[in-house]
């Protein structure tokens, strides 16, 4: 098993940082390999709309630190997507992320979209400032939907809340949790 963590968030030592990397933890206890790409380390530009990917079995034209990540999407099994809700929606590098996942539907990637074909694992986690976990649910829905439509094998954490009052370092029920849940995904990759 293979598993890349993404941390969508400015924030170095953030709460997307310690949910993202708290999993991985979990995971790398049970023998998974991990590597782990935030985006306070990396320069990822917006997808350019320039449709080269799919024009030619080139990939992405853009050549930034994404490269990293598809080089890295390549053989992940599983992808641990940290999100962190901006303003009603997933944070801007979130969404810069998934518009350069356009170059994965690029004749360079095809193969993973054959009919058949095992998906990539996609495991979503929001998190907010706000407690009502309740608030933003018709958006992170539709996150989950959007990401299935992508032919990814979605499941979707329950939202992580009420940072605001605490930061995530300092809960110690998500400490265990997110852990917990990564050690089970490690344990999973076994199984197969
Ligand atoms: C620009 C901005 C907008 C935010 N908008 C919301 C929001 O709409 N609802 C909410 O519950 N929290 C909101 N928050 C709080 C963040 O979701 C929360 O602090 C999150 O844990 C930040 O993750 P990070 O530390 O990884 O950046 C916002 C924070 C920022 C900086």
């Amino acid at each position: 098993m293979n598993i890349i963590g993404i941390i969508a968030s400015q924030r170095k030592e953030g709460n997307t940082a310690f949910i993202v990397n708290k999993i991985l933890e979990g995971a790398k206890e049970q023998g998974t390999e991990t590597s782990t790409f935030g985006f306070s380390d990396l320069d990822i530009k917006p997808c350019c709309g320039c449709w080269a990917c799919h024009k030619s079995d080139q990939g992405c034209v853009i050549k930034d630190d994404m490269q990293k990540i598809y080089d890295a999407l390549e053989h992940a099994e599983a992808i641990v997507l940290g999100l962190p809700i901006y303003m009603g929606q997933m944070s801007a590098q979130g969404k810069i992320f998934t518009d350069r996942l356009f170059a994965r539907f690029s004749p360079r990637f095809s193969p993973f979209f054959k009919e058949n074909a095992v998906k990539q694992k996609l495991i979503l986690s929001f998190n907010q400032g706000n407690p009502d976990a309740g608030l933003f649910k018709v958006y992170t829905d539709y996150t989950k939907h959007m990401f299935e439509v992508l032919e990814f094998d979605v499941t979707a954490l329950p939202i992580v809340t009420d940072l605001r009052s605490k930061p995530a370092h300092e809960r110690e029920d998500l400490r265990t949790g997110l852990k917990e849940f990564g050690s089970t995904l490690g344990l999973e990759g076994h199984q197969k």
